[in-house]
């Protein structure tokens, strides 16, 4: 997160504040330390810097113990304390909540870093540079030390190189920060600032979400960047014998007139239709929920931009010529309110997603279905539909919860549309450079969609011809701007790491592609029909399963609480459900569980069976049902100690304290109810075994890195 204002001495924030709370919308995607950047006595002077390791709440009050409002008459600083009114002058800032890539979590570690005890550079990062032990190899043989274990310092101590080795000192910000770039290998978005440049930031990413907020009360005169590209001579590097050092000679020996020729931005964006100079505040952040309390007006990044911030104005340059990437970047409106990404009257924000879906999957399908033609329509996918029904294969990629989203509408796609499914983890797909062809449709799903292995898997997929669909939640994210063509979900933002309501509103926007898929098929009319008439009473349903929470409460503290492991077991459509089911329990609540696929129980779980492991059983009818009842048999047989999801009206489940009881829906989507009880169970679980629930351990909402 980083923060940059242009307003009168009296209209300024106080700016520590403007950080926390940034960060505390940020902080779900990572949490083991926090730290803030601000400016010290005047611009040019070192950063002051705020670190801790655990949470925002902890940074917060570790910065109101070290600040100390002075009393008018002292007007200075207090005991040791800093001057709050020093801080208060900083307007150009940075913060960052971090989640361990390199280096345990530690103040040392924290973000963010810094170049040398002057903090000429500093820097905030989201990523890894995979050639930060290189570069510190040669920077320390040049002499420079460095004091982390973080891959992030070689970044800023690379700036203060880059600073030194040119004697004139006519390098610009943007200049020194695009020659830093070159030499980075690996993902990043930074927010850089200098000492040797006060009142600017630069930004800049490759592989990992970065955005601007803009605010301010004038009209602007334009509402979209015009990308400055570089010149031909700023792309001749002048490598070092290290390799190193892409500083163009002929800045380098100060001979500036003959050196890189930089084409001034056309617009100047921020100027007011008078062509004054106006208040404006950017705030640049790896995620919109950080800048929507400020403003609705956003300009996203794309990979190798470089934003400018300074003299009120943003120029975003280009660190390569890409005849692909559009040299525009627009002002978009924000759809989402604040009220969605607080909690409200909830403990926690998984329990308040939990509880939004009977609401969230109405969004999904709000404006698409047609309960009374029983007709659907995805808008964002009918140009393309003559091409995906002519595909040789439906290929969906996802990593997580995502992924368990596509296993469970596969067995629908294959039934609707005749067409074979194939279903990857992004990771093992990447991994086996799977083949991948022209006639291919490849199926992105992802709630964040930024999600690195997701993200190179679709450009993967791009390079080799596929047609290429995004399922996503975050609309601006990469994966939304990168395929071709998709469907935003509309679930609304999802801030607990454990996803709930994301994979519900996936598994109906996926359901509703397959029966679109499926419309020129008059044999499927009655099939198609009978799914739409389903959906049309999920919400109502959810809502019924919602209803037994307390039930389920008590089960999970008599039956499953004290317990080390637990297993889910189905089969067919209800495969997915145990394994979302399984990892929605070890995710939140630490207790080791395992989905299970029925018809695998006698070739090797079985042997797991006794009287201690509980085994939650998903019997829903269908046409599997007997199987999944001859799978109970063989588990009681052996002592086991079964739970069971069935339907309301099922009399052969006798003993009512071990079993779950939820309404019947189409066989295709009885998946959605069920998972209901276990997203119930594994919250309560998770709570009552004194977990942080939005912020289990270990675990980020988005993995934007490999
Ligand atoms: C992380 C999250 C999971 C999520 C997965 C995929 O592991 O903790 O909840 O399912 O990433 O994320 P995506 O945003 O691509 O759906």
């Amino acid at each position: 997160f980083g923060y940059c204002s242009f307003l009168v001495e009296k209209d300024r924030k106080y700016v520590c504040d403007v950080l926390c709370n940034g960060l505390a919308r940020l902080e779900y995607r990572g949490y083991d330390s926090a730290g803030i950047g601000v400016d010290g006595d005047t611009p040019t002077s070192p950063l002051i810097l705020f670190k801790t390791v655990g949470k925002v709440a902890t940074l917060r009050k570790d910065i109101e113990a070290a600040t100390a409002t002075p009393s008018p008459a002292q007007g200075d600083v207090q005991g040791d304390k800093i001057d709050m009114n020093k801080v208060f002058l900083s307007q150009t800032s940075m913060a960052h909540t971090r989640w361990a890539t390199h280096g345990v979590p530690s103040n040392t570690n924290c973000h963010p870093h810094v170049s040398d005890t002057q903090t000429e550079f500093s820097l905030v990062h989201n990523g890894i540079i995979t050639n930060y032990k290189e570069l510190k190899l040669v920077l320390l043989k040049r002499g420079y030390t460095f004091h982390t274990d973080t891959d992030t310092e070689a970044v800023a101590v690379l700036c203060k190189y880059v600073w030194d080795s040119q004697p004139h000192k006519r390098l610009n910000f943007t200049e020194l920060i695009k020659t830093v770039i070159k030499e980075l290998e690996g993902s990043f978005a930074f927010v850089f600032k200098s000492t040797h440049f006060p009142d600017e930031i630069v930004a800049a990413r490759r592989g990992s979400p970065l955005l601007i907020g803009v605010k301010t009360d004038r009209k602007l005169k334009v509402d979209f960047v015009d990308v400055e590209l570089p010149t031909n001579e700023e792309r001749v590097d002048g490598v070092d014998a290290a390799g190193l050092l892409a500083v163009p000679n002929s800045v380098a020996d100060g001979h500036g007139a003959a050196g890189p020729k930089l084409r001034r931005s056309q617009s100047r964006a921020f100027l007011s239709e008078d062509g004054m100079p106006q208040p404006i505040e950017f705030f640049v952040a790896s995620d919109a929920s950080a800048v929507i309390e400020h403003t609705k007006r956003v300009l996203y990044l794309e990979d190798d931009d470089i934003a400018h911030i300074a003299e009120g104005e943003l120029h975003i340059h280009r660190l390569r010529r890409d005849d692909t990437v559009s040299s525009v970047r627009a002002i978009e409106h924000l759809e989402i309110e604040l009220a969605e990404i607080m909690k409200g009257q909830y403990d926690h924000f998984m329990q308040k997603e939990i509880y939004e879906q009977p609401e969230s999957v109405v969004n999904t399908m709000r404006g698409r279905v047609n309960f009374d033609t029983r007709q659907v329509l995805l808008g964002g996918l009918k140009a393309y539909l003559p091409v995906i029904r002519r595909g040789r294969r439906l290929l969906f990629v996802a990593c997580g919860t995502s992924y368990h989203s596509c296993i469970a509408v596969r067995g629908v796609f294959e039934e609707l549309t005749d067409i074979p499914v194939a279903v990857e983890l992004a990771s093992d797909f990447l991994d086996r450079r799977t083949p991948v062809f022209r006639d291919d449709v490849a199926i992105f799903v992802s709630q964040s969609g930024e999600t690195a292995d997701t993200i190179l898997a679709m450009r993967y997929c791009l390079e080799r011809g596929a047609l290429c669909l995004g399922v996503v939640n975050t609309v601006g994210s990469t994966l939304s701007r990168e395929t071709h063509a998709g469907i935003h979900i509309n679930a609304g933002p999802e801030i607990g790491v454990a996803s709930t309501k994301a994979y519900t509103s996936q598994y109906v926007a996926l359901v509703m592609m397959a029966v679109q898929l499926s419309d020129d098929s008059i044999l499927k009319t009655a099939r198609r029909q009978q799914i739409i008439d389903g959906l049309h009473d999920i919400p109502s349903q959810i809502r019924k399963v919602l209803a037994m929470d307390k039930a389920l409460q008590e089960m999970a503290k008599t039956m499953l609480a004290k317990e080390k492991s637990l297993l889910i077991m189905g089969r067919g459509y209800q495969y997915a459900t145990c394994l979302e089911g399984a990892l929605k329990i070890k995710e939140v609540s630490y207790m080791h569980s395992e989905g299970i696929l029925a018809g695998e129980l006698k070739h090797g779980p079985l042997a797991l069976i006794d009287e201690h492991l509980p085994v939650i059983f998903i019997m829903t009818r269908d046409s599997l049902y007997p199987k999944v009842q001859s799978a109970l048999a063989q588990v009681t047989a052996r002592k086991g100690r079964p739970i069971i999801i069935c339907n309301e009206d099922d009399d052969t489940v006798s003993d009512a304290a071990k079993c779950i009881r939820v309404p019947q829906t189409v066989d295709c989507l009885q998946g959605l109810i069920n998972v209901i009880p276990l997203q119930l169970l594994s919250y309560h679980l998770a709570v009552m075994n004194g977990v942080d629930v939005d912020f289990p351990r270990n675990l980020a909402k988005s993995v934007t890195t490999e």
